[in-house]
């Protein structure tokens, strides 16, 4: 039986931070600056806390100014809307991300509408997004969600050319589905976005030549849904009962099948933290010169 190539996406995260890191070192040598990144949580979901060490940890270890914002879970909407401001404010910041899920009593739209576009390294601010939607501009100089854009590293570099492959992405959230979407689009793939509601799920997925899953359901996609040799990206990060990590597809059968495919863990998440660091780079470059 045949297996598929491995896409190792904690090595290839690593690639990218190391030259984020000498980009960083360049800039400092030359300007004596440092990009900054600040990630607001507000309370204390557990998940949030260990994705917000991970990104603090992370964007140190690049040389960039790294700084978390921890609030009380009881943080009030106009008290998050003022520090923002602040944020927003300071020509030191270059990169702002709000962490999400926020509690209850906060209006997450309202919030991410409040970010400086061009301080909002998670690329969800109405601007960014409509941006990106409208095939403006490509994930070099356009701030874009992180997983996405990850995402679209991990493919690159498995096919040399994207142009004119069928794509199916299962999920269309705002985070991951909808923006994937987007930019396998500007890759001049043919795009098709599947939900809860689409019609015979697996024979619309057996047509894809790069099958993206982010639903959030532990091995949603089945291997007998893949076009032998498709290219398999897996967005799913699942805790399962045992603690492990799994994804969104099967993957002790899917890789039999498909042609390459990422693993979870050490996939597609190790490059959301190192496309949000890339991220803050543009922002920075795009804000104070290249
Ligand atoms: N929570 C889970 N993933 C993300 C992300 O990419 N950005 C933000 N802000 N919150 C998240």
């Amino acid at each position: 039986m045949s297996q598929a190539t491995l896409i190792d996406g904690k090595a290839i995260a690593a690639e990218l931070r190391a030259g984020i890191a000498s980009e960083v070192a360049a800039i400092k040598a030359a300007r004596g600056l440092v990009p900054g990144l600040h990630v607001v949580l507000v309370g204390d979901d557990p998940a949030s806390r260990v994705y917000v060490a991970s990104k603090e940890k992370l964007a140190a270890e690049t040389g960039m100014n790294s700084v978390a914002h921890r609030l009380p879970a009881d943080t009030s909407q106009a008290d998050l809307l003022a520090k923002l401001a602040e944020l927003n404010a300071d020509d030191a910041v270059d990169g702002i991300l709000v962490q999400l899920p926020l509690p209850k009593h906060l209006d997450t739209d309202a919030i991410i509408d409040a970010i400086d576009p061009a301080k909002d390294v998670d690329g969800l601010h109405p601007i960014n997004a409509g941006r990106l939607a409208g095939g403006k501009a490509s994930g070099e100089n356009l701030l874009v969600p992180c997983t996405p854009l990850g995402s679209m590293l991990l493919l690159k570099r498995v096919l040399p050319s994207l142009s004119g492959l069928e794509a199916v992405v299962i999920g269309r959230s705002e985070l991951v589905g909808r923006p994937m979407a987007q930019l396998l689009l500007q890759a001049d793939c043919t795009v098709t976005i599947t939900h809860s509601r689409t019609r015979d799920l697996p024979a619309v997925v057996r047509r894809a030549d790069i099958v993206v899953a982010a639903v959030g359901r532990p091995a949603f996609v089945k291997a007998d849904w893949i076009k032998p040799g498709a290219t398999v990206i897996d967005v799913g990060i699942n805790r399962m009962p045992d603690g492990k990590l799994a994804g969104d597809v099967d993957f002790a059968e899917a890789v039999t099948v498909a042609g390459a495919i990422t693993p979870v863990p050490g996939g597609v998440g190790p490059m959301t933290i190192a496309c949000l660091l890339r991220n803050t780079l543009t922002a920075f470059k795009a804000r104070r010169g290249s």
